[in-house]
């Protein structure tokens, strides 16, 4: 049966929360796994961090997620967004999948799947978005059939105008992180599979890029020790 999400309030949506993936507070949403009608999806509610960190930043990481999310709609290793019932949560598409360093049921082809990874990253950045946060392995999801899913938009980079020099300067060092998650997560699940080209993405990343991504990280850092109690 086909689900009119949009029909739910944030309050209903909660109401048939069956699952938490991620129990929000600090700076962290709740993330729940919704269901209606034997119909699935995912709740992300910036609402569930700390009060204040959700009430002056929540609104801002919601729109930044959503944002991403819309720009990647015609993609399938990304979710969907199906609704937006309040300006701190979003709800997504769920796909049923495991954390790929935590799997459980499913046993992927991992040539295959890396190699499809691969390819949903280099879409993901075509369609003008780096996700910059992929070096975090819950981030990638495996499905049953061994597709990779990317979750977790929050922290992405929007490619701008080509005449914005130092725009795209940034989005394709944050690209070049994206890559170099693929040899972090080889490493831990199937180390014998990484290659020459790997270790080279790894190095291209190198300092610039990674030195932008903690720059991310510590402005993160700094406005959760601002903005939570
Ligand atoms: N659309 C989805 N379908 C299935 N599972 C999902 C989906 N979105 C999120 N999850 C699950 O919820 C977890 C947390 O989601 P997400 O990464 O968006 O939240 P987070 O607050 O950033 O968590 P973390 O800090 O652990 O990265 C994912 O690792 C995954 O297990
Ligand atoms: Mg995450």
């Amino acid at each position: 049966m086909s689900i009119d999400w949009q029909h739910y309030s944030l309050e209903q949506l909660r109401a048939n929360a069956t699952l938490t993936f991620r129990q929000g507070g600090g700076s962290r949403p709740d993330v729940l796994l919704i269901e209606i009608d034997g119909a699935k999806a995912v709740l992300k509610d910036q609402g569930g961090a700390d009060k204040v960190f959700a009430f002056l930043i929540g609104p801002i990481l919601n729109w930044r997620e959503c944002k991403a999310l819309k720009k990647l709609a015609q993609l399938d290793c990304v979710p969907d967004l199906l609704s937006q019932p309040s300006a701190r949560s979003f709800l997504m598409s769920y796909h049923e999948s495991e954390q790929i360093t935590r799997l459980e049921k499913f046993t992927p082809d991992w040539p295959t799947f890396f190699a499809k990874l691969s390819i949903a990253i280099n879409d993901v950045h075509t369609a003008g978005v780096a996700h910059n946060d992929l070096r975090n392995p819950t981030n990638t999801l495996v499905t049953a059939n061994g597709e990779p899913i990317l979750v977790d938009l929050v922290a992405c980079f929007c490619r701008g105008r080509s005449w914005n020099g130092l725009n795209r300067w940034i989005f394709n060092k944050f690209c070049q992180v994206d890559l170099s998650a693929i040899t972090k997560i080889k490493s831990r699940v199937a180390p014998q599979l990484i290659t020459s080209e790997d270790v080279v993405a790894e190095d291209i990343a190198g300092r610039p890029g990674m030195a932008l991504k903690h720059l991310g990280q510590l402005i993160r850092k700094v406005s959760r020790r601002l903005f939570t109690s």
